[in-house]
């Protein structure tokens, strides 16, 4: 399909970008002798850059965000509406989207209770971290601060969070750290071969007793929470093994810990079901969110408990410190939950959980038919829309390719037209997993051209 910008010159914007423009996660030098990509248009699983170059994007954004697709107009008008009426009011006060996203979001999450607004997931899961540090010296003499995470997790970019960041390409640079975060190992069955002592059977619950042994080095009573992804998302596609969240759950139960789940990736949606640790029967205590939960359209992030944890910042009302004294400007924002309930009304509406399931089976599918003819391909990973598969030297030793050969795959398809991922500047001579996250609105042709383009791009690479 020809471009629909072919015939506006964009010349300008793409200098100004050029001069001006900082962009996250490239390095510019390049940029002085190759232009910026400016994306000008989106439209369902599609979007067009300033050469009017078409994409099929199965990456929902770069980052896994745009979960109903692109030119939502319904999400546009309720926002538009909602700004001319009541756009902003600190929120120390409610606002009505506020109010009825919040009752709409807890009846999707059994057991939770309550909703706190914020604007980006790593700012959700700092104040989930603050929660934790309150309780601690709230209710125990400020010993039970200790915040558990696990290796090959991400839980954003601000410093706190990097402290609980489980991706040392990732933390490079930035520290030192805060203290009180004690990391526990990964859960990775692939790479079980790289872990001391780890067992061929019952592995998910020997990966889960590693927590246990965390949790006794450093003391119960000085432990406060275990923050975890659902399913590991930049740090490779780790889908848990049988039998762990099970164990973590006990676990966290055993010795009074609270089981933070970071959903920024795998909320609403993504996994088929509307929060990722459901497809696991857990029960948590704290659960962030960020991405999906208005599909781009706004920034909204949410940070949700249940009772026992909000019960703890309203049991002695004479204590002027008892409340959770956090302050997030723009979690008064109208737009936010605005876009999240018309959001949330297209998944319901158009049955988008059981598309992801559905879509989801066939992606897996494809990725294994393509394993059954590129030996390079070790393993393919996933759940629902959310799908890796990790590139290997050799299938016996699963030595990982050069990454470079695995951002070659992805250049490859961006040459084609199809936008992929990849993990990236994350473990260390790990970053060999190519990611796959389009929208939940994905066809069967959709998913047939997405992994048709990597089939293409891993004979031309690999040969
Ligand atoms: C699992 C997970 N948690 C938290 C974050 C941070 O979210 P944000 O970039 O909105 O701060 C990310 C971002 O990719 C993520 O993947």
């Amino acid at each position: 399909m020809d471009g629909i910008f072919s015939d506006n010159d964009l010349s300008h914007v793409v200098e100004a970008d050029r001069a001006h423009v900082w962009h996250h996660l490239v390095q510019h030098k390049p940029f002085e002798n190759s232009d910026p990509r400016i994306i000008v248009e989106g439209k369902g699983m599609r979007v067009w850059d300033q050469k009017g170059k078409e994409h099929l994007d199965a990456v929902s954004g770069g980052v896994w965000t745009v979960n109903v697709g692109y030119g939502r107009e319904s999400i546009a008008n309720a926002v538009r509406d909602q700004l001319i009426k009541m756009n902003y009011f600190a929120g120390a006060s409610g606002s009505i989207p506020g109010a009825l996203f919040a009752e709409k979001l807890i009846s999707k999450m059994p057991g939770m209770s309550r909703v706190y607004y914020c604007n980006s997931g790593s700012e959700a899961n700092e104040k989930a971290f603050k929660m934790v540090r309150q309780i601690a010296h709230a209710k125990y003499g400020g010993k039970k601060h200790k915040i558990l995470y696990r290796d090959r997790d991400y839980h954003g970019t601000t410093i706190a969070c990097l402290s609980a960041g489980g991706q040392d390409e990732r933390n490079a640079q930035y520290g030192p750290f805060a203290p009180g975060f004690v990391r526990v190992p990964h859960c990775l069955e692939y790479r079980r071969h790289e872990q001391d002592g780890a067992p061929v059977d019952n592995y998910g619950e020997w990966a889960a007793d590693q927590i246990e042994q965390a949790i006794l080095a450093e003391g119960p009573d000085t432990v406060g929470a275990l923050c975890l992804e659902p399913v590991t998302a930049g740090g490779g596609v780790i889908t848990p093994p049988q039998g762990y969240w099970e164990r973590v759950q006990e676990i966290c139960t055993k010795y009074d810990i609270l089981l933070h789940i970071d959903e920024v990736v795998c909320g609403v949606g993504r996994t088929g079901t509307w929060f990722g640790y459901q497809n696991y029967g857990v029960k948590p205590d704290m659960v962030t969110m960020a991405k999906g939960v208005a599909s781009g359209y706004a920034a909204i992030a949410c940070l949700v408990t249940n009772e026992g944890v909000f019960d703890k910042f309203k049991d002695n009302a004479s204590d002027p410190m008892n409340y959770f004294r956090d302050i997030s400007t723009f979690g008064g924002c109208t737009a936010g939950p605005a876009a999240a309930l018309e959001n949330m009304r297209i998944i319901e509406d158009e049955n988008l959980l059981d598309n992801t399931v559905a879509m989801g089976d066939r992606m897996i599918a494809n990725l294994q038919a393509l394993a059954n003819k590129h030996a390079v391909i070790g393993d393919v990973r996933g759940k629902g829309l959310f799908c890796g598969a990790e590139l290997v030297t050799d299938r016996t030793s699963r030595d990982p390719v050069d990454e470079k050969l695995a951002q070659a795959v992805v250049a490859d398809c961006m040459a084609q037209g199809v936008v992929i991922g990849v993990t990236n500047r994350s473990v260390p001579g790990k970053n060999n997993t190519l990611c796959f996250s389009p929208a939940l609105i994905a066809s069967a042709d959709d998913i047939d051209a997405i992994t048709d383009a990597v089939d293409g791009a891993l004979g031309r690479v690999f040969g």
